[in-house]
């Protein structure tokens, strides 16, 4: 009995590591990749060579992130040499939007690689794993599946921890010139009201305490409501509110034509929405923002923005803006620089623009040289960083509530996030780890804040 017991838990003790690229979402999905897995026997590693299963959640977003994940397939194939020598299987999976992108062919490139699984199928792993083993050979799954993967997926048995993300949404219908979202990500979806207060009421109990609402476009949430009549997003927001123990709630990442005036007047008085909106621009100038297909002209964006300020003067803001767009002129540019003038950000994020296959701007004429881009980007990113201290410097002697979820490296040393999205390194007991605390700030540098813990 002992023995067949021992021989049971090893035969279901197999190892699991799986590696993330990209945006949260990918983080959200790879978490409940672990979760399908670990009901299956999986239990996670941090070492790649132990791994009998091996996950690689990929972005193609730009080409950068997707050559990180070929380096990477290179060094996990001389893993997989090492084990077979000693007499040891390992699957390698390659999930996410590169293999949403490469399907079949990354197998042709890649011929260690077991198994493909786009953006809509993992809710399947376990009996394409099982398919991998059975025959030997390698299996690729990229279609958009008629049965919602949410939906499919298990009740999630994790505890995710003080702050969690909850995907709400899923895909794009936007078509920006530049993106590959709407193609690896597929249609716009979104998840019933009751599905995402189930999981949220879950996550709560877990002893969550701040969410952030996933989706590639999540203002645009419309979904069916618990009374069963069509919800817009702030109607999701309000009842979301409505958990007791939920305190903070974030979303991301806002589509600027769905900032809506219902949207904008919850921010103004629902406190447990936090002062912070990540509201991709992209850029300033009316020319390239048609040439994107955004979808707005640079004064719509200024005005949604004004409107939300007016309601709520506490909001922090934040962007994404691409230079280097084909065609994008000096004064195009400087166009971008004025409005990141004009507005403050709190903080922002700006990339290169890179030609994705598949995307008409990849074949726009007027592409630009890559010294271009560099100078462009260089002096984007100094204003950015000029502004970012700027809205940080007034924090210096404030009390502010910081919810302590990460652990510093040394005890007494707790991280968190401001409502206004600002990371927070706090000297406080390690048994307040999980909680909303005052904090007294002490120095604000450009890109956190560092201060104590204060009582009351
Ligand atoms: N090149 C550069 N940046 C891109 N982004 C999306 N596609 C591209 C591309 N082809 C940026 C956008 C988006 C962010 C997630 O990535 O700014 O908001
Ligand atoms: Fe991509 Fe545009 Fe959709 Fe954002 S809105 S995911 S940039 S297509």
């Amino acid at each position: 009995m002992r023995h067949n017991m021992d021989t049971m838990s090893k035969e279901h003790d197999r190892k699991l590591h799986i590696r993330t690229w990209g945006c949260q979402m990918n983080v959200y999905d790879s978490a409940r990749m672990a979760d399908v897995l670990c009901r299956h026997g999986y239990s996670l590693t941090d070492n790649p060579a132990e791994a009998d299963l091996v996950i690689l959640n990929t972005c193609n977003i730009r080409e950068k992130a997707s050559e990180k994940v070929f380096s990477e397939l290179g060094r996990l194939r001389r893993h997989k040499i090492e084990r077979t020598k000693a007499g040891l299987k390992q699957i390698i999976a390659v999930a996410g939007c590169v293999a949403q992108a490469e399907g079949g062919e990354l197998l042709r490139r890649m011929p260690f690689v077991d198994l493909v699984l786009g953006t809509q199928t993992y809710h399947r792993l376990p009996e394409m794993i099982a398919e991998v083993e059975a025959h030997a050979r390698p299996v690729v799954s990229t279609d958009f599946p008629v049965e919602d993967k949410f939906d499919a997926l298990p009740e999630e048995n994790r505890a995710a921890g003080p702050s969690a993300f909850l995907a709400i949404q899923e895909g794009c219908n936007n078509f920006c010139t530049y993106c590959v979202v709407p193609y690896t990500r597929g249609a716009e979806y979104a998840r019933p009201a009751l599905q995402v207060l189930k999981e949220a009421k879950r996550l709560v109990a877990s002893g969550t305490r701040e969410l952030t609402l996933l989706g590639q476009n999540v203002n645009a949430w419309r979904a069916e409501g618990t009374d069963g009549a069509e919800w817009p997003f702030s109607r999701l927001l309000s009842a979301l509110a409505e958990i007791p123990e939920l305190e903070r709630i974030r979303y991301m990442t806002s589509h600027p034509t769905s900032l809506t005036d219902d949207l904008i007047e919850i921010h103004a008085h629902e406190p447990k929405l936090m002062p912070f909106l990540h509201l991709p621009a992209q850029s300033g100038s009316d020319t390239i923002l048609a040439a994107m297909n955004r979808g707005y002209a640079r004064t719509q964006y200024m005005e949604a923005i004004l409107r939300l300020r007016e309601k709520n003067p506490d909001m922090a803001l934040s962007s994404d803006f691409i230079v280097g767009f084909p065609g994008e002129t000096d004064a195009d540019f400087e166009q971008t620089m004025a409005l990141v003038r004009d507005i403050g950000y709190a903080q922002a994020y700006s990339f290169k623009f890179s030609p994705r296959p598949g995307t008409p701007a990849a074949l726009m004429e007027g592409q630009l040289p890559e010294n271009i881009k560099d100078e462009r980007l260089q002096a984007l990113q100094e204003l950015i960083t000029s502004h970012q201290a700027a809205f940080n410097a007034p924090f210096a002697g404030r009390i502010i509530p910081v919810l302590l979820d990460g652990h510093g490296n040394q005890p007494g040393q707790l991280h968190g996030r401001s409502p206004w999205m600002q990371a927070v390194h706090v000297e406080a007991p390690d048994s307040l780890f999980g909680n909303i605390v005052n904090v007294l700030v002490a120095r604000a540098g450009r890109n956190s804040l560092t201060g104590t813990f204060v009582k009351g």
